[in-house]
């Protein structure tokens, strides 16, 4: 089964082995840095303009959230995978949109929504009932409490822990380490115990 990659960076070389685990056993990667030759194990056989007409299976490993969304719109849902690392814990009812990666040790509790082109990174946890929109990444080690709702391409950083029942708005920065108490309804960066906004 082949799958096409696109973005050879540390993030699509994790994606990439995911893959293989998920039964892909011919994976190639595309990428506009035209120094780069292999991605892991893997070729990198040529740019991302190559992605909008290829047939097979494509997955968009680019952690870059306004990148990421912009390449699955254009690649308009045309053959595109979703990955769950076998060592994830995902409970039955969990919906995972078209395009998200659930990489290993994560857990996602019953009731949960994730959307499309999201990022559920290594050993975070998303606990029950939340509602997470399209082109988040949950980093590595985050922790989100029953309940949360995350807004579209917001980042929760690595080792950030969310309140139950909070309310995270779109395009947020969520620093790693922060505290997430309280609803936050202004894009912007937030950082600390408990988080406070620093930037735009
Ligand atoms: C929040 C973050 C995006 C800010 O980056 P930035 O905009 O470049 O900000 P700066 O590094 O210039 O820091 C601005 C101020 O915030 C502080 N700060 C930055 N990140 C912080 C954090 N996570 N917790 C507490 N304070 C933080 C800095 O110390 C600095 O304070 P000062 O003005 O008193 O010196 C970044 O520090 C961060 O936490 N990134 C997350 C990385 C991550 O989770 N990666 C996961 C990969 S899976």
């Amino acid at each position: 089964m082949k799958l096409t990659i696109i973005g050879a960076s540390g993030h699509g070389k994790v994606v990439a082995d995911i893959a293989k685990l998920n039964g892909y056993d011919e994976i190639e990667f595309l990428d506009d840095n035209e120094e780069l030759t292999t991605c892991g194990n893997y070729p990198v056989t040529g740019s991302t303009e190559f992605a909008y007409s290829i047939q097979n299976n494509v997955f968009v490993g680019i952690g870059n959230a306004i990148i990421r969304k912009k390449i699955m719109e254009k690649l308009n849902d045309k053959a595109i995978v979703s990955l769950v690392h076998p060592d994830a814990v995902i409970a039955e009812d969990v919906i995972i949109g078209q395009g998200s990666v659930v990489m290993a040790g994560a857990v996602i509790n019953p009731g949960t929504v994730i959307g499309k082109g999201c990022i559920i990174n290594t050993c975070s946890s998303v606990d029950h009932d939340c509602i997470i929109a399209d082109y988040v990444h949950i980093a590595v080690g985050a922790h989100l409490c029953g309940t949360v709702t995350v807004g579209e391409s917001t980042w929760i950083g690595a080792g950030a822990t969310v309140s139950n029942n909070v309310t995270i708005c779109r395009k947020c920065m969520i620093g790693a380490g922060a505290v997430v108490v309280k609803e936050i309804k202004e894009e912007g960066t937030y950082v600390g115990v408990p988080s406070k906004r620093i930037t735009d």
